[in-house]
């Protein structure tokens, strides 16, 4: 995700934007740049690593004390030097950073190019700039608004120009923004580590508010320009610990993170009526049509998440789907077809062994299709379709909002392939639409229920063997609840559907025992609570995952996780987040290394 500094006071601002952007980089970047002025403004940018910028400075260093700074995390246009931030209008007198999406930016571009214009770079960000010098009558804050006014999106810009050369204008919508107050200086950037060795004094800018930045301070307004009072806050945290914005652990942070994550990956994709636009997406509804088959494959959590979307697939879209271990997959010999496709997903687009799993497709004259966190990975250029799950930057080793992404990313792509067959009318879709987009609501529902799951929590830590059991939908979650447990607590943990505990397992059900049941999926509730009643009977303790209006449940469970009442098809969404922060809080009461346990690499990069 994209990362913006920006700073005004008397010393001189190169270095300061360089040593911030620096800090920022945990958030994943392709490209890096700074303008910086002084009287004018000088633009210098760079594809790849911040040292590569750093190198151009270095040769030809830029002088003045008001700049801004941003990392670039590419979303419209390859990560190029052209394409990297600060983007400037033609006149050179108007300079943008910009981080989020203009969601109307085809039409902008179209406006401005029926007047004439040229554009520098293929991004929706250079719009921006072409905006604010068009609409720049004298005030710059007047201009910016008026460019707020005519730009759709999430988005967080800054602007500087030679007009009003002591001051930076900045505006939040919905990505995030921080001005750090200091002695005669000013600074702005993303998020607080990035200048928490400068000062402890921030202002946080709300969603839909511009703050005009000099060196004595910042004034907020609303975007209406109303004006804005808002108490400094001071920071108590040190260094690392607001790296990850205060929470303990990047684990926890990412948890926290995922109703945003939900909203990020939807955002600009998803109409109120349940029509999609998937910008990578390259084949059109009549090949969607003719497919016999989805394939689906990836590696571990990402497997998991696989498995949802084959649920969908087949339930719902009536579509034959297959998901295989990439693993097994590449020495199977499968038989696929051209009619067939086959979707490789990965949060790192690194993974050995899905890279080979998605070779195949080629060599079977059938299309490739990515789900995967990170732009230009090896991955996405191996696929024919791409889509992005624009979770961000993961830290933590073990993957919670990538997988959640993963499953958002998957609902999109069903709605585009069932609205092609035909297999999900136009109510459907509308009500899947509506679903998605309260989603994020009820994840922070979720997480705000975090007693719940410390209280299960107290209950496993000492076991020896934990079960997780669900059906359908729930038993993918369960899969999840699973793997998440194992790789972070080294506790033993097996996932099965509810009904094949009778076949076997149950003779590992003694007294004690925890069993995990994932109770979301209606049309099977009673056939679950007879795998629960076969728990029961054997002395096992019940800790179940349910609806808040499931009253049935309290029967026979020691302990319940709520969720809110959801549509069945999205409930894994929030069911798998009291899992997420079980597996988290067993490992943090052993006493684990969390963000980074025993045996796991973040990108599993050999066969
Ligand atoms: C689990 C975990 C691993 C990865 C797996 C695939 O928390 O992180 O199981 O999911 O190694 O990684 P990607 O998605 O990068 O292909």
């Amino acid at each position: 995700m994209c990362g913006i500094m920006g700073y005004v006071g008397p010393q001189q601002a190169g270095p300061i934007l360089i040593d911030g952007l620096r800090r920022l980089e945990y958030r994943g970047y392709d490209s890096s740049g700074i303008a910086v002025g002084n009287g004018t403004i000088r633009v210098q940018k760079a594809e790849g690593k911040i040292k590569n910028l750093e190198a151009l400075l270095a040769e030809d260093p830029p002088t003045g004390s008001i700049g801004i700074g941003h990392t670039r995390w590419a979303t419209h246009g390859a990560p190029t030097d052209a394409n990297a931030h600060p983007h400037a209008d033609p006149s050179g007198e108007f300079v943008v950073v910009h981080n989020g999406i203009i969601e109307n930016f085809q039409d902008i571009k179209d406006e401005l190019a029926a007047l004439g214009a040229e554009f520098a770079s293929e991004t929706d960000s250079e719009l921006l700039a072409h905006l604010v010098a068009r609409e720049y009558d004298g005030d710059l804050a007047e201009a910016v608004r008026k460019t707020v006014a005519l730009s759709q999106g999430a988005y967080a810009m800054v602007v500087m120009s030679t007009r009003e050369p002591d001051t930076i204008i900045a505006v939040r919508k919905i990505s995030p923004l921080v001005i750090g107050l200091g002695d005669g200086e000013t600074f702005l950037a993303s998020d607080i580590p990035a200048i928490l060795h400068h000062t402890r004094d921030f202002l946080v800018i709300e969603d839909d508010e511009l703050v005009i930045v000099t060196a004595d301070g910042a004034t907020i307004e609303t975007i209406s320009g109303e004006p804005v009072d808002r108490e400094p806050i001071h920071i108590d945290w040190d260094a690392a610990q607001s790296e990850k914005g205060g929470y303990e652990h990047f684990m926890l942070k990412e948890i926290n993170e995922q109703p945003d994550v939900i909203t990020e990956t939807l955002r600009g994709r998803l109409n109120a009526d349940g029509t999609v636009g998937l910008e990578g997406l390259e084949f059109d509804d009549d090949y969607i049509a003719g497919l016999d088959r989805v394939w689906i494959t990836a590696c571990g959590t990402a497997y998991n998440a696989g498995l949802i979307g084959q649920e969908i697939f087949r339930r719902v879209l009536r579509l034959p789907a297959n998901v295989e271990y990439a693993h097994e997959l590449r020495d199977a010999d499968p038989i696929i077809g051209p009619k067939e496709l086959l979707i490789a997903i990965s949060q790192s687009g690194e993974t050995a062994d899905t890279l080979a799993a998605a070779r195949i497709a080629p060599d079977h004259g059938a299309r490739m299709l990515a789900i995967t966190n990170v732009v230009g990975s090896t991955l996405s250029r191996y696929a024919d379709d791409i889509l992005y799950t624009r979770a961000g930057p993961e830290i933590s080793v073990a993957s919670t909002k990538a997988y959640m992404a993963m499953l958002i990313a998957q609902y999109l792509l069903a709605l585009r392939i069932g609205a092609a067959r035909g297999t999900v009318d136009e109510a459907h879709a509308r009500a899947v639409a509506l679903g998605l987009h309260q989603l994020p609501r009820a994840v922070r529902e979720v997480l705000s229920r975090e007693s719940e799951v410390l209280a299960a929590a107290e209950r496993i830590v000492d076991a020896d063997d934990v079960y997780f059991i669900g059906r359908g939908l729930d038993y993918a979650i369960a899969l999840e609840g699973s793997l998440k447990l194992k790789e972070l607590s080294y506790l033993h943990s097996e996932a099965m559907p509810a009904g094949e505990l009778k076949h076997g397992t149950l003779a590992l059900i003694t007294d004690g025992v925890p069993v995990i049941v994932l109770l979301t999926q209606r049309h099977v509730y009673n056939k679950t609570i007879s795998a629960v009643q076969e728990v029961k009977a054997r002395g096992g303790e019940i800790l179940a995952v349910a609806y808040d209006t499931d009253t049935e449940i309290e029967k026979y469970s020691d302990t319940v996780m709520r969720i809110p009442d959801m549509n069945d098809l999205l409930a894994p969404v929030a069911a798998v987040v009291p899992l997420q922060l079980l597996a988290y809080h067993v490992a943090r009461m052993r006493g684990h290394d969390i963000d980074q346990p025993r045996n796991l690499a973040k990108s599993v990069t050999v066969e």
